[in-house]
């Protein structure tokens, strides 16, 4: 028989039952509580509410445990590719060879766009935002495909969509750059990997053939593992309550990929190298940084630092730290605000304000690092960050969408006025 929970409330109690995830993870159903009583529960930025139960991503914020469907992070960023963590988030299981050949070469047969996109971008103006470009690139596939906004496709219509997006969003991505710098267009080249062919999109230019260094690409394929999912965060539960209208893929990435911007959260890789800029500049002093983001006078917070669900360690940081130090010695490049970064984290580290709060360093805190030595320019890290989050988008979408789940709409308590009669412009 399954555990129940006993909420006493104004004399009288309340029976919800008791869920246990296959990691032992234990939650009160509480759907039932209002009808019963009434009652409903109030949790401002869902800081202790599961909004859904999934099989994708596992996350021990206590433990700095992170796995993607029982995989841990850490084997998964030594010895998998993008690709293969792709698959393995949205279809569940490891590819095997057959599965992956036809994987990749799905993806590489569909990454070529209409030629009127080029019509779309040029409308965007130079200083446009890449994300604002990027999320509207991606809704703008429904135009072209209006098969996809159907949700009750066949499955294999869903797994055309999904191939689709994956395909072009590095086109977007490469594409969003190049029109922004008033540079020509690169087309996805077929017989290259994701990582390299979106490289080859970025930087090549006509008359110098561009070679894409392996260092490079295999820095920018494990910087992808590490964002290709979280969990329920900010972005994620985007997609899956605009999904839960039964909206489309294309719409629902495109929600996600604007939620992602804010600086809390994607936005922060951007803000991190701003912040660290500034500190340079500055003269480098760092206590007074650190004084800053502890006075609560001041809006100023240290960018790349705590998280809402770790709060011991953040894994995705502790890899990327290393690779940012190998990726910096094996390009021969040394940037001074790593340096900066690294004094910052141990001043923090050690201090009681960031240590009784339990703030770490973030995956965002040294990956504006590694992107700043693949050449790519700090506006562009958040489509970084997209790009690499986008199989997990897609995943739980195709969970949500596959689970059946009822169109997200959460409660809320009333703290505005009372009935009044209304006053007529004279009376006012
Ligand atoms: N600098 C200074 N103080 C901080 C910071 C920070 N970066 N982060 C949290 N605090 C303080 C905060 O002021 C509060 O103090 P008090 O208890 O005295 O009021 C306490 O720590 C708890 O903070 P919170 O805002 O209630 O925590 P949260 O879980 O709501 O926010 C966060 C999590 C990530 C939004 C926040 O830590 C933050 O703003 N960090 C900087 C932005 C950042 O790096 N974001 C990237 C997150 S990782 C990438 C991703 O997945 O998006």
């Amino acid at each position: 028989m399954s555990e129940k929970a006993k909420i006493s409330y104004g004399g009288k109690e309340y029976e919800v039952p008791v869920v246990v995830g296959t990691e032992n993870e234990h939650a009160l159903d509480i759907s039932s509580l209002r009808s019963q009583s009434g009652l409903i529960t109030l949790d401002y930025g869902y800081k202790n509410t599961g909004s859904t139960s999934s099989a994708i991503t596992y996350l021990d914020g206590e433990n700095g445990i992170l796995r993607y469907r029982g995989y841990p992070i850490e084997q998964l960023a030594e010895k998998s590719s993008f690709i293969e963590v792709a698959y393995l988030l949205i279809y569940g299981e490891l590819p095997t060879q057959l599965e992956l050949q036809k994987f990749e070469g799905d993806i590489r047969n569909n990454g070529m766009v209409h030629e009127d996109y080029k019509r779309i971008l040029s409308g965007f103006p130079s200083r446009s935002h890449p994300m604002g470009v990027l999320s509207s690139l991606v809704t703008s596939l429904t135009a072209f495909f209006p098969q996809s906004l159907d949700p009750n496709r066949s499955p294999e219509g869903v797994n055309l969509s999904i191939m689709r997006i994956l395909a072009k969003m590095p086109t977007f991505a490469a594409w969003t750059y190049k029109h922004k710098i008033g540079h020509p267009l690169n087309y996805p080249s077929p017989h290259m990997d994701y990582c390299s062919n979106y490289l080859h999109m970025m930087f090549n230019q006509p008359g110098t053939e561009y070679e894409v260094d392996p260092v490079v690409s295999n820095a920018l394929d494990k910087l992808l593992i590490l964002h290709a999912d979280h969990e329920q965060n900010c972005s994620t539960s985007t997609v899956r309550i605009t999904g839960s209208s039964m909206g489309s893929l294309y719409t629902s990435v495109s929600a996600g990929i604007n939620a992602l911007w804010g600086p809390l959260h994607g936005g922060a890789n951007m803000a991190v190298i701003e912040m660290l800029e500034n500190i340079r500049e500055d003269g480098g002093d760092t206590k007074k940084w650190m004084d800053k983001a502890k006075d609560k006078d001041d809006p100023f917070r240290l960018m790349g630092f705590g998280h809402r669900v770790y709060k011991n360690f953040d894994p995705r940081a502790r890899i990327i730290k290393k690779a940012a130090d190998d990726v910096l010695i094996k390009l021969g490049v040394s940037d001074p605000i790593l340096d900066i970064a690294k004094g910052l984290e141990e001043v923090a580290l050690n201090d009681e304000y960031f240590v009784e709060r339990k703030l770490y360093p973030n995956v965002d805190f040294y990956s504006g690092i590694i992107y700043r030595a693949l050449g790519i320019p700090v506006d562009m890290f958040t489509v970084m960050f997209a790009l690499g989050r986008l199989p997990g988008w897609i995943a739980q979408w195709k969970e949500m969408r596959e689970n059946k789940e009822p169109i997200g709409r959460p409660r809320q308590v009333y703290t505005g006025y009372n009935e009044r009669p209304y006053k007529p412009l004279n009376e006012r």
